[in-house]
C-alpha cells in the first residue's frame, strides 16, 4: 500500500514520476475521459480551513472519474474525541482512499496504517508535501530542472512549507537558504539547507524567492508578535533587485499583501504565483495516479 504522507523520505523516482504525469494530466486535461478512479470514493478529513488544496482535490478526484466526500473534522465523531485509529479504521472498510488535513504529522501517518487504504498528506504543522511538488512543477515549467539551483525563503522558516522545502532540496538536488528571524528558522538539518538572519543575503544570487503566510494556522494567538518578529522579512523590490536577473517569485497561497510579500511584487508576478495554484489540480492527479498504480 503506497501513501503520500512527506517529501521527507520520498523517493527521488517516485518524485520524477509525479511531476511528469502531473504536466501529462495538465496537457491533456479535458481531451479524454479519465476512468483510473472509476468505482472509487475518496474521502476528504480537513481540521483546518483550505481554499486550493481542497478544490484541487476534489476536481482531480472527480476528473480522474471517482467520487469523493468532504468531511470538515468537526462535524465527525473526530471532532468530539473519537481516536485516529478507530476513525481510520472505519474509513477504511467504506473508502478507496483518504486526504487528510489536520495539525499533527503522527495522525496521517496512523491515519495511513489504520485505514489502510492510500494515505494523502494534504498539510499538516509539519510538512504541506502535495504544494512544494506543484511549487517544482512550476518552476521546472518555466525554467528548466531545479537541480543545483538556489531558492530563497523569506519569512516564518519554522512552519511546514519550509520544513517540505527543505526535505526537497536534500532530494532535488538544490540550495535553500532562509532567512527568518530568531525562533523562525527552519529545523530541518541537511547539506543543502542553511538559515541566515539577513533577507538580503538570502535572495542574493537566488533562483527562486519563495513565502508563505507570517501566521500558519494554529498560530493566529501569536498574531501580534509574528507581525512584529516577521516585519522585515518581506519579498520587495529591493529582494528582488539582488535575486539572478529573471528569477522566479512564487508564494503557495493564501498571500497577505504587503506582510509576507508586497503588493506590487505580488501584482507583477500574479501570473506566476496562480499558475503555482492552478498546479495543484494537476500534481494532484500525479500523486493519486502513483499511489494507485
Ligand atoms: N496553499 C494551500 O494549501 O492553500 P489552501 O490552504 O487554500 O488549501
Ligand atoms: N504555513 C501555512 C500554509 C498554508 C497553505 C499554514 O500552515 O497555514
Amino acid at each position: 500500500m503506497k501513501h503520500f504522507l512527506a517529501i521527507k523520505g520520498l523517493d527521488y523516482l517516485a518524485a520524477r514520476r509525479m511531476l511528469e504525469r502531473a504536466n501529462s494530466f495538465k496537457k491533456t486535461r479535458g481531451t479524454r475521459v479519465k476512468t483510473i478512479l472509476q468505482g472509487q470514493t475518496w474521502v476528504l478529513i480537513f481540521s483546518k480551513p483550505s481554499t486550493r488544496t481542497r478544490v484541487s482535490f476534489e476536481i482531480a478526484i472527480r476528473e480522474l472519474g471517482g467520487n469523493v466526500l468532504f468531511l470538515n473534522a468537526n462535524d465527525i465523531q473526530l471532532g468530539r474525541g473519537e481516536p485516529i485509529q478507530d476513525t481510520a479504521s472505519v474509513i477504511g472498510r467504506m473508502a478507496h482512499g483518504a486526504v487528510i488535513r489536520t495539525f499533527d504529522q503522527q495522525d496521517v501517518v496512523d491515519f495511513s496504517k489504520f485505514s489502510d487504504i492510500p494515505t494523502i498528506n494534504a498539510l499538516t504543522d509539519e510538512e504541506h508535501p502535495c504544494q512544494i511538488l506543484a511549487d517544482i512543477m512550476t518552476y521546472e515549467e518555466k525554467r528548466g530542472s531545479i537541480e543545483g539551483k538556489r531558492v530563497a525563503y523569506i519569512g516564518d522558516a519554522s512552519c511546514n512549507v519550509p520544513i517540505s522545502w527543505a526535505h526537497a532540496a536534500q532530494i532535488f538536488g538544490f540550495d535553500l537558504v532562509c532567512a527568518a528571524p530568531a525562533g523562525y528558522s527552519c529545523p530541518v538539518k541537511n547539506k543543502r539547507t542553511t538559515n541566515v538572519q539577513s533577507p538580503i543575503e538570502a535572495a542574493t544570487g537566488a533562483d527562486l524567492l519563495y513565502t508563505d503566510v507570517w501566521i500558519s494556522m494554529g498560530k493566529e494567538e501569536e498574531t501580534a508578535q509574528r507581525l512584529k518578529d516577521l516585519a522585515a522579512y518581506q519579498i520587495n523590490h529591493a529582494l528582488v533587485q539582488v535575486a539572478k536577473p529573471g528569477a522566479m517569485v512564487l508564494h503557495c497561497l493564501p498571500a497577505y499583501r504587503d506582510k509576507e510579500i508586497s503588493a506590487k511584487i505580488f501584482e507583477e508576478r500574479a501570473q506566476d504565483i496562480f499558475d503555482e495554484a492552478e498546479n495543484r489540480l494537476h500534481i494532484q492527479k500525479g500523486i493519486i495516479e502513483y499511489l494507485i498504480t
